[in-house]
């Protein structure tokens, strides 16, 4: 029999310093009416460490959570589109961090799908036999790659990390139905290059090239009929109908996306995880953090059914149907913190501004 996977523990990494819509409106030519309205969105994370930082302390918390040691874990997968270095992978560098000297590491790239993908690989090793205790992170330092001069992108992503332990099921919970999909004639709705190389060797970085291009009108309908289609197709291969589902967590993207989308599935707002207000768009770290607080807020009660679902650059998409086990509750806290910050939100994004200045003060600049 081949085994099912289940979520045995969770946990997450807020930075602690707030970029609010306040904030915003001294950098960029917007308003927080605009911005609550048009997003959910009030406040986003700012981190003050890196991708790994974050990452580390939601692995620490997600493993406490599941009563184990870092070398119990024989997998580590982690999910960014924001990796700090390329090689080693970020996961072999929290696979040092943490000690979790039994685990095999990788990086996983599908930006804002990059959790569900995760969950479907970890889920997939546990039922093939090749992992038994995978710990799957999605953490992002997106802010990195932000231009604080650009309204319309700026105001929609913030930084966190998010953490699971996935264990073989010994009941009848576990991951039920996957649903994964990638469009990458669409790819160009939503693009940054990071090193912005491609190919081309280089030492300068040129903030064009490394800031987020983005179409968001387009990105909001492929999200909209993306969700749907997808929910649908992992709850068929699940079994299970949308009545049956007790909690949805899905990615963090714009409040208005996740409205439309589950009324498209008819399904009753009570019953979906909105933290947007305080989070923004975190790409990889967004349903994972979603996760935790609707573990926390109760959403999710034990043996529920769960369905997490999102879609990103690339373009990817996916959704997971999960039947909880009966604990909802961590086994163990951990005492893991980031180290505290003294600076200002301005103080952490005036790198940033500096970087992308180029860009809006020459004749011709985009705006
Ligand atoms: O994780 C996946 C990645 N991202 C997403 O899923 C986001 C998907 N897209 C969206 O969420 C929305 O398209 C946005 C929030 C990005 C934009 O909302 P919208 O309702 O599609 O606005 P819009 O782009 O159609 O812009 C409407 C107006 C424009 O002015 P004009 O041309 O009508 O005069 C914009 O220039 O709003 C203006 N605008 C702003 N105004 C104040 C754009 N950004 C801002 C801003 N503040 N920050």
């Amino acid at each position: 029999m081949t085994a099912r996977a289940t979520f045995t523990g969770w946990g997450k990494c807020v930075p602690p310093v707030k970029l609010t819509n306040a904030d915003l409106e001294q950098l960029v030519d917007t308003d927080n009416d605009w911005i609550v309205e048009r997003t959910g969105i009030r406040e986003r994370g700012i981190s003050h460490v890196e991708t790994t930082d974050l990452a580390e302390v939601a692995a620490l918390r997600a493993l406490a959570a599941a009563g184990l040691e870092p070398a119990d874990i024989d997998m580590l997968i982690l999910a960014t589109v924001t990796p700090e270095i390329t090689c080693p992978s970020n996961a072999c560098v929290l696979q040092e961090r943490l000690g979790a000297t039994n685990a095999a590491a990788f990086d996983l790239n599908a930006a804002c799908s990059g959790w569900i993908y995760g969950t479907a690989a970890a889920a997939s090793m546990i039922a093939g036999g090749v992992a038994e205790r995978v710990l799957l992170v999605g953490a992002e330092k997106l802010h990195w790659v932000m231009d604080y001069w650009d309204r319309s992108t700026c105001i929609l992503f913030g930084d966190g990390a998010g953490a699971a332990v996935l264990e073989p099921s010994q009941g009848g919970d576990g991951v039920l139905g996957t649903d994964l999909g990638a469009d990458g004639a669409a790819g160009r709705t939503m693009v940054f290059p990071t090193l912005g190389t491609r190919g081309r060797l280089s030492s300068v970085r040129d903030p064009f090239v490394h800031r987020l291009h983005f179409d968001g009108r387009a990105v909001f309908k492929i999200a909209v009929q993306g969700i749907e289609k997808s929910v649908r197709r992992a709850l068929d291969q699940a079994g299970l109908s949308l009545a049956e589902v007790d909690a949805v967590i899905p990615h963090q993207a714009n409040e208005r996306i996740i409205a439309a989308a589950g009324r498209r599935l008819g399904l009753d707002p009570d019953r979906v995880m909105l933290n947007i207000a305080t989070h923004g768009n975190s790409a990889a770290a967004s349903v994972p953090m979603a996760m935790c607080d609707a573990l926390e807020s109760g959403l999710v009660q034990p043996g529920a059914i769960v369905v997490q679902t999102a879609f990103g650059g690339g373009v990817t998409w996916g959704s997971t149907v999960a039947r909880w086990g009966e604990r909802t509750t961590p086994l163990g806290t951990s005492d893991a913190e980031l180290p505290p910050c003294n600076d200002t939100v301005f103080d952490l994004l005036a790198a940033n501004r500096d970087f992308y200045a180029p860009l809006h003060h020459r004749e011709g600049a985009v705006r």
